[in-house]
């Protein structure tokens, strides 16, 4: 397995080529070499402190300021001197196995485990359920129950439109779309009930959301578009535009969102982190199903 592969940065990230793909029930996992697609969901990762002043490492992008700032009393959370994206990315990062991401830290599962097969069926539960999330995500934004959602209205990152573009491809194919199931309507009415009262975990999910998909979830599809769909590239790996910059100005949005709030409401934004990788990972195993 090429390591550099899953280190690289999403807008240039290569065609996995030699990687096997394998699953356990409730896990994307490959060979003990390659077990980047090991989803890190299910339960709290005990070994990571999701509250910076917790983190064991400090981080030595921010260790002068650290130290500038210890000076004053005031203890800084790694990635703080960037931005607070740098923030939500630095644990976001820790919940990825080495494998998915070479700044990941969480364990992989080690245990022999049958042949990674995606089937066209669990492809399309997936992209319904995905499609769910950001129709959800994207109406939520246009609404604006807070504000500051208004910042996040067509950023060129939207993917609800994509993914029914996708869906109806699929239909003139001849498949039969399915209604969405549990993972994709658990997460919706979660973000929707969530955007309604806690705008600071709320932003957190749709940070998590977007940007995974543009990294990790890019990935995915590409690999299972060569194992099972001829390489025919979908609307949902498409972004008008760069891809980068639209990624950036979004960065931006958010750090000035994010600007605003206390120490306490970033802290509880970046420990609803956990939660978006453990309905996201419910969401990308019905690709397995
Ligand atoms: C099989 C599953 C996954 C794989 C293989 C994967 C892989 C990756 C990779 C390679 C990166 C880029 C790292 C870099 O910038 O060097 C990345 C970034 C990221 N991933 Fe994942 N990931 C997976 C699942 C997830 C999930 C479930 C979430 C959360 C819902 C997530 C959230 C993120 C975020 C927020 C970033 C940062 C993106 C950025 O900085 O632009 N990932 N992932």
């Amino acid at each position: 397995m090429n390591t550099q592969l899953f280190g690289s940065k999403m807008a240039s990230i290569p065609a996995i080529s030699q990687s096997q793909l394998l699953l356990k029930k409730t896990q994307f996992i490959s060979t003990p070499k390659t077990s980047f697609f090991t989803i890190p969901i299910s339960k709290p990762n005990k070994s990571l402190n999701l509250y910076g002043l917790k983190f064991k490492k400090p981080v030595a992008a921010t260790a002068e300021t650290a130290a500038a700032a210890e000076e004053k009393g005031k203890k800084r959370y790694p990635g703080e001197g960037k931005g607070f994206v740098e923030e939500m990315r630095f644990v976001a990062m820790k919940l990825h196995t080495k494998d998915q991401a070479k700044e990941g830290e969480k364990e992989a599962q080690e245990k022999p485990l049958p042949k990674w097969e995606p089937s066209v069926d669990g492809y399309l539960k997936f992209l319904v359920d995905s499609k769910l999330v950001y129709d959800t995500l994207e109406k939520i934004v246009d609404k604006a129950d807070y504000p500051e959602y208004a910042e996040f209205r067509n950023t060129g990152l939207e993917r609800a439109e994509s993914l029914a573009k996708d869906l109806a491809w699929f239909k003139e194919q001849g498949y039969s779309i399915p209604e969405p199931s549990s993972p994709g309507l658990n997460y919706s009415a979660y973000v929707e009930e969530l955007s309604k009262k806690d705008p600071q975990a709320f932003i957190c999910h749709f940070y998590n959301t977007y940007f995974a998909h543009s990294a990790g979830g890019r990935m995915i599809g590409k690999k299972v578009a060569e194992m099972i769909l001829n390489g025919k590239e979908l609307e949902f790996y498409k972004w008008d535009g760069d891809l980068k910059q639209l990624l950036q100005n979004v960065r931006d949005k958010l750090n000035k969102v994010a600007e605003n709030w206390t120490r306490e409401e970033k802290n509880h934004c970046l420990e609803e982190t956990e939660k978006s990788f453990k309905f996201s990972g419910e969401i990308l195993r019905l690709i397995l199903s």
